[in-house]
């Protein structure tokens, strides 16, 4: 056990919902990733979470969010635990608040990735360290800061950022959980948001007001519909997500007839669009179907796979701006008390 960081501080802020997070909030966060991304290309990441400990409870399968957060904490001096169903007494062997109270008392971060935002919400609620929100059934708030992170690296040339016209295509229902996070960095953002979706698979109404809510402080602005064509007219990025969901592979042959070919991101679909516009995807996709691999491949055209680079880089970012403030530096006479102290318990052990 370090002492280096304060586990049992008062005052905690989660990452639930990017859209708890003010503008400001959020480009410190990419100036941070930017930062340590570049330190990363000069072989120079500075160890800012040095002995600390990250508890990673995965529900559900993960191949960026798992290896991204891992690493991350590992670049950064810290320790990541991977805790998988059924490694840990978590929701039906232990109430949460209890093992919300343990690994607070033991760690100094909790991610989780669960197919239940109240839990992770009532996990929050009882933890006294960060919580990471690593994707749930309504929102995929670390995803969406990679996601933006990207689109700030390509630019449109001669547009700020805040100009940006976002525009996502396919399943906007509540299944559509890109396509609210995409809602609610664009609503945290102030930037412009389109959704092209089929009628039945719409973003709500409730979902549409509060996105809209958060862009009355913001100044975004949200438009639904399911014309394509006059969505991605002007768009600068595109941004897809899975037609049929993990777990849901009996609605495949009904999600595809409404899909298909109309949403599909091809290059007959980016021909529709200004010469700059890019293509993104957060994985994993299933190929020629929601996108084809002309486009997920394409050099210019896609920034699929920086996109997946840069959960990395994120994720350092959000890291270490949750968790660095809780530092304390050592006080150096008191730990060599200690030691001494320690040593002289520790003469009285016989072989
Ligand atoms: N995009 C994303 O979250 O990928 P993983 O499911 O592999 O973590």
């Amino acid at each position: 056990m370090n002492n280096q960081i304060q586990r049992h501080c008062g005052k905690v802020r989660h990452f639930l919902d990017t859209m708890d997070f003010s503008k400001e909030d959020l480009l410190n966060i990419f100036e941070l990733a930017d930062l340590l991304k570049k330190a990363d290309y000069d072989g120079s990441v500075p160890p800012l979470l040095k002995g600390a400990t990250l508890a990673m409870i995965f529900d559900d399968p993960s191949t960026r969010t798992r290896v991204s957060f891992e690493t991350a904490m590992t670049d950064l001096g810290g320790h990541a635990i991977s805790l998988k169903p059924g490694e840990i007494h978590f929701g039906s062997h232990e109430a949460i608040q209890d093992t919300a109270r343990v690994l607070s008392s033991m760690c100094h971060g909790i991610m989780i990735r669960t197919m239940d935002f109240k839990l992770i919400e009532t996990l929050a609620s009882y933890s006294t360290v960060p919580i990471f929100n690593a994707m749930s059934d309504y929102n995929h708030p670390t995803q969406g800061i990679a996601d933006f992170m990207t689109m700030r690296e390509h630019l449109p040339e001669g547009k700020k950022f805040d100009d940006i016209h976002v525009v996502f295509v396919g399943d906007s229902s509540e299944y559509g959980i890109i396509s609210i996070e995409t809602g609610h960095m664009c609503a945290a953002l102030g930037l412009r948001y389109t959704i092209a979706s089929p009628p039945k698979y719409s973003l709500s109404e409730k979902e549409q007001e509060n996105i809209r809510n958060k862009m009355k402080e913001s100044g975004g602005s949200l438009t639904v519909t399911d014309d394509v064509d006059n969505a991605i007219k002007d768009a600068d990025f595109i941004v897809p997500d899975v037609w049929t969901y993990y777990g849901y592979e009996d609605q495949e042959a009904e999600r595809l007839a409404a899909f298909s070919p109309k949403y599909q991101i091809n290059m007959e679909l980016l021909s529709r669009t200004p010469d700059h516009c890019k293509a993104l995807h957060c994985l994993p996709a299933k190929r020629n179907v929601e996108i084809t691999s002309e486009v997920m491949d394409h050099p210019t055209r896609s920034i699929v796979f920086q996109e997946a680079e840069n959960r990395l880089h994120a994720q350092r970012g959000l890291l270490a701006w949750f968790l660095h403030h809780r530092l304390r530096v050592p006080d150096q006479e008191k730990v060599r008390d200690y030691e001494n102290k320690a040593k002289s318990i520790l003469k009285r052990y016989k072989p």
